[in-house]
Parts: structure tokens; C-alpha cells; sequence
């Protein structure tokens, strides 16, 4: 193997989500603690967006400030080299998330064994089923009173719309919790809840029909384990891992993240069965890792709000050959060179500057205004890496400007905000008014806070009441005129330029759905860049 592929086989690159509480920081803890870049639990915790702040966003920015390092947290784990991508639990924030997952090959899904399957949880799952991302389902906090593991799987494919296929076991849960079973490599951990120790009482199982297990557990639950184990097999085919790294079949583990319990054998499956580096589709082509000349996309930019630095870090995902520091790039967008002095990697162990990386790591970029959500740098070739779908935002409002003699800075505030990720903006050309959508109330107060504090510029927001954002395509020229037509003040475009329609009600949308048979209504932006 060349030097490139020995790199790619080493990396897995993956994002824990969940939906808020559900104990994804707790997990991604456990983890770092398991690859030796943490010594001491808790150090993660300053990493997580309280979700009681939600009404102040200083803090949120405070929080966030902080978690600029552990934005992307890597670490070596029995020889391979791990890019674990955080994203924010904060609903407000989803987008974020939404589009940190353009940049993993793989996802750990974590469910609450006590709520189960909740609304944040089918969202992100559904960005996972439009990828094609191979998921792992990590059932947690089995040390309280759950649902049935049996309810739990049905609930998991009824919601998440995929098949599972357990590959761990709990032997009863809450207080009478025993431990977990592997299916995987048939062996028996026993439960023992301990918070700072890495559980060590493994025992192998060869047959669980043996009266060892009985002593283990007491017969009362063994008999259980051996009951569910049986209807497991029964019901589910044989485990392989295709179908998972096709993105159609989920294995789920059970454990207690909190206790550090069932956490290394997923870690050690994850290893096993996760992606490598996969090829990402661009306009032109598939880009695949191992190809020689460097290619990677911008998939994330953290500002500094600190007027007093305006700098900001564009978070690059290396998809194919060898980013290399002091070299010039491709920015295809702006068709310009640009080389790089200061990037970073993230490696806890080793925060110092990066000489190279390779396809699946994540390097932290400097930068001076150049970039957008979704640019790419290649050595030369022009082509634009795709699949960075903006989502219909749920609030809308108008940007009004409060000082007639700060226009200019507004505009370009607004432009490098927008640019940046924080919110969409539409224009409605007619008479050159700005709609600002988002996912949550809160990126408001960030817009009106930073436009001031770093632009100099004032502004209110005045709520419009639209229910969705659908991008319009068609064939049918004259038809898309019509439609605009009519449509007059709810048509607008977004910062591509594309056509956009305003619904202000699902009636109005259904009804206009059935009206114009001739036009495509769209929910995502995902639809346009794949046509581009
Ligand atoms: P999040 O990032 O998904 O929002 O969740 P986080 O890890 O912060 O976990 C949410 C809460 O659930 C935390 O409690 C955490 O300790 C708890 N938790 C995580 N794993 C388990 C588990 O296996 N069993 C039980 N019983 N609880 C678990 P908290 O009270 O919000 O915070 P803390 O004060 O304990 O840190």
C-alpha cells in the first residue's frame, strides 16, 4: 500500500448526535478517556451549549468560544486515528449539525432508553437517510427504568425509518441491571456502576447455555437472556456489516454511558465495522480518498466574536490526497490561490500547527473573509463538492435597518453572517428587502448582537409569518414566470440567486402544489446544487 492508502485505512471520521440530554457529551467523554486524549472525566463538559441559556446568548457565545478546540477532537485508538466531530446539542443550532454531518463518513445515533426515540432524534436521522450515512444506535442509561429493548427496536425502525439489528444485549435494565451480552463476540460484561473506572468484569461466554451464566446473573435472568437471545436470532438475519455501510441496517448496543458501561465494545466494533474515508460527489465527478491531488470542502466557520479580532476558523474537511501547510490552493469559487501559514489540527495530545493531513481529517483554517459554507480548494482542478443542503428555516423575519448612514455595513455584515452559516438570507427583489430564516429564535439575537458589535450597524427584525421556505424549479419558463407572478411579494431568491417561494400556510402550499403541476417544489437546497 501506498503512503495514502495506509493513511486513509487509519482514519474513521464520525459525529456523535443526539437529541438534547440524551448523553452525547457523557459518551463522547468516554471515549476520548478510552483514546487517552483526556485523563480525568469532565473535562468535556465546558464543550456542551447549556440548554437552559437559551435566552442568553452571551453565554451560548462564551460556551461556544470555548468549544472552538474540541470542535473536532482526534485521537488514536488501537492504531487507528479517530476524528471525532462534535455538534451542537442546542436545537437552535441544528443546521450546524445538519451540516457537520457532510463531513463524517459515519454517525453514533444516542437514544435515551427512557424517552426513546425523540423529535431531534428523527430529524438528524433523516439528514443521515438522505446521505446514505452508515449509523450505529447507542441505547443509553440502562441503569434507569427503560423501555423494553424489544419496544425500543421496533420503536427505533418505526421512527427512524431503517432496520436494526442489535449487536449487544441488556440483561434487564434499572436497578436490577446486570450487564450487557455481547452478540457480537459472545461475551458477558458485567455490570458494575463506577464512574470514573473503565469496567474491567469481562467474561467470555462460549455457550449461554452453561450454568456459569446462571451463576453470574442469577438463573431467573439468564433464562431471560437466553429466551431474548433465541428470538433475536430467530427474528434478525445474520449480522454483516454491508448493509450498515450501505446506510440501510443500524447495529445497536446497549449501555450506561454515565457508568462507562458497554462503551469499549462498541468503541471496539465501531473500529472494526466504521468507514474509512469514503469518495464524496462533487458537480463534475466522485472524488475518491486515495486520488493523489488534494481536494477538500468548507463545511463549518466559527467566527471570533471578539470585534477586537476579527478572525475566523473555516473548518476544512480533507476528502482526496495531501493538504500540505505554505502551499497554494484552488479556491474554486473565487477561481484564486491561496496557501495556508497557521492551520491546525486538533489532536489533543498535540495542539501545534499541522505540516500535512489526509483525506478525513479536519484542518482549522484561518481566515480573513474568503470563505463560505461549502467551498472547496482543490489543487487546480475546478470542481465544487456537493451535498450541503440548506433546510427550510422555521422563523422568518424581516431585517429592518435602524441607521439609514450604515447601510453599507449592514449588507456587508448580513452577506458575511449568512456566509458563515448563522442564518439564510433571501432577498426579495422587489423593492431590495432581506428575510432572515432560521431554525431558532436565538440565532436572532446573535445576528442583531454581532452586527452591532462588529459592524457598527443597527437593526431590529420584524416577524413575518411564513410557514416554509421551498425553492422552485421548472422546465416550464413561462409556467415559473406565471407562478412569480402571481406570487409578487412572496417570491423571493436565496444568496445562489435561486428562485424561492415563501408559503405563508401549508394550505396556501398544498393548494399551489395541486395549481401548478408544471413547477417542483422543493424543501431543501440540496436539489440544485446536485444539478449544478
Ligand atoms: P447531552 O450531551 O446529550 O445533552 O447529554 P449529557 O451527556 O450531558 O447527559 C445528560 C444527562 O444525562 C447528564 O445528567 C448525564 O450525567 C446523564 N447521563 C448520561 N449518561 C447516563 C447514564 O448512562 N445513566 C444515567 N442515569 N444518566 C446518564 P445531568 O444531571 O444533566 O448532568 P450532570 O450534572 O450529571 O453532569
Amino acid at each position: 500500500m501506498g503512503i495514502i492508502q495506509d493513511e486513509i485505512a487509519k482514519r474513521r471520521t464520525f459525529a456523535i448526535i443526539s437529541h438534547p440530554d440524551a448523553g452525547k457529551t457523557t459518551l463522547t467523554e468516554k471515549f476520548l478517556l478510552f483514546g487517552g486524549a483526556i485523563q480525568t472525566a469532565g473535562a468535556v463538559k465546558n464543550n456542551k451549549i447549556t440548554k437552559t441559556a437559551t435566552s442568553d446568548f452571551m453565554e451560548i457565545e462564551r460556551q461556544r468560544g470555548i468549544s472552538v478546540a474540541t470542535s473536532v477532537m482526534a485521537f488514536h485508538y488501537r492504531g487507528r486515528l479517530i476524528n471525532l466531530l462534535d455538534t451542537p446539542g442546542h436545537r437552535d443550532f441544528a443546521e450546524d449539525t445538519y451540516r457537520t454531518l457532510t463531513a463524517v463518513d459515519s454517525v453514533i445515533l444516542v437514544i435515551d432508553c427512557v424517552k426513546g426515540v425523540e423529535a431531534q432524534t428523527e430529524r438528524l436521522m433523516e439528514v443521515c437517510r438522505m446521505r446514505k450515512t452508515p449509523v450505529i444506535i447507542f441505547i443509553n442509561k440502562m441503569d434507569l427504568e427503560g423501555q423494553d429493548p424489544f419496544d425500543l427496536l421496533d420503536e427505533l425502525e418505526e421512527k427512524l425509518k431503517i432496520q436494526v439489528r442489535p449487536l449487544s444485549w441488556p440483561i434487564s435494565g434499572g436497578h436490577t441491571f446486570k450487564g450487557v451480552y455481547s452478540i457480537y463476540d459472545s461475551q458477558l460484561r458485567l455490570f458494575n456502576p463506577d464512574k470514573t473506572r473503565i469496567a474491567k468484569e469481562v467474561v467470555a461466554i462460549e455457550d449461554i447455555q452453561s450454568e456459569e451464566l446462571d451463576e453470574l446473573v442469577t438463573p431467573e435472568h439468564a433464562n431471560q437472556l437466553r429466551e431474548d437471545i433465541d428470538l433475536i436470532e430467530g427474528v434478525y438475519e445474520t449480522w454483516d456489516a454491508s448493509p450498515y455501510l450501505e446506510g440501510d441496517l443500524a447495529p445497536v448496543f446497549f449501555g450506561s454511558a454515565v457508568n462507562n458501561f458497554g462503551i469499549q465494545e462498541m468503541l471496539d466494533t465501531f473500529i472494526d465495522i466504521a468507514p474509512d474515508p469514503r469518495p464524496r460527489p462533487a458537480d463534475v465527478r466522485d472524488v475518491h480518498p486515495e486520488e493523489e491531488p488534494f481536494t477538500g470542502f468548507i463545511f463549518k466557520i466559527h467566527a471570533n466574536i471578539d470585534p477586537r479580532h476579527r478572525d475566523r476558523i473555516a473548518f476544512l474537511r480533507v476528502c482526496s490526497g495531501k493538504f500540505a501547510r505554505n502551499t497554494f490552493f484552488h479556491h474554486t469559487r473565487l477561481n484564486k490561490k491561496i496557501k495556508f501559514s497557521n492551520p491546525a489540527t486538533f489532536l489533543a495530545q498535540d495542539k501545534s500547527v499541522v505540516e500535512e493531513a489526509w483525506p478525513g481529517d479536519v484542518v482549522g483554517l484561518y481566515d480573513t473573509g474568503n470563505f463560505k459554507i461549502g467551498d472547496t480548494l482543490t489543487e487546480g482542478e475546478t470542481l465544487q463538492f456537493r451535498g450541503i443542503p440548506s433546510f427550510s428555516p422555521e422563523i422568518f423575519k424581516e431585517l429592518v435597518n435602524l441607521d439609514p448612514m450604515k447601510s453599507k455595513q449592514l449588507e456587508k455584515g448580513i452577506q458575511q453572517l449568512t456566509d458563515e452559516g448563522v442564518a439564510q438570507l433571501f432577498i426579495r427583489e422587489l423593492g431590495n428587502r432581506r428575510i432572515v430564516g432560521t431554525v431558532g429564535e436565538l440565532q436572532f439575537e446573535v445576528i442583531q448582537y454581532r452586527l452591532e458589535h462588529e459592524y457598527g450597524a443597527k437593526c431590529e427584525f420584524q416577524p413575518k409569518r411564513y410557514y416554509k421556505a421551498c425553492w422552485i424549479l421548472s422546465e416550464n419558463q413561462e409556467k415559473l414566470e406565471e407562478f412569480k407572478r402571481i406570487k409578487g411579494t412572496d417570491m423571493v431568491v436565496d444568496k445562489d440567486k435561486n428562485d424561492v417561494f415563501l408559503a405563508p400556510s401549508k394550505f396556501l402550499l398544498d393548494m399551489e402544489i395541486a395549481n401548478f403541476p408544471e413547477l417542483e417544489f422543493h424543501f431543501t437546497s440540496e436539489f440544485k446544487t446536485a444539478q449544478a
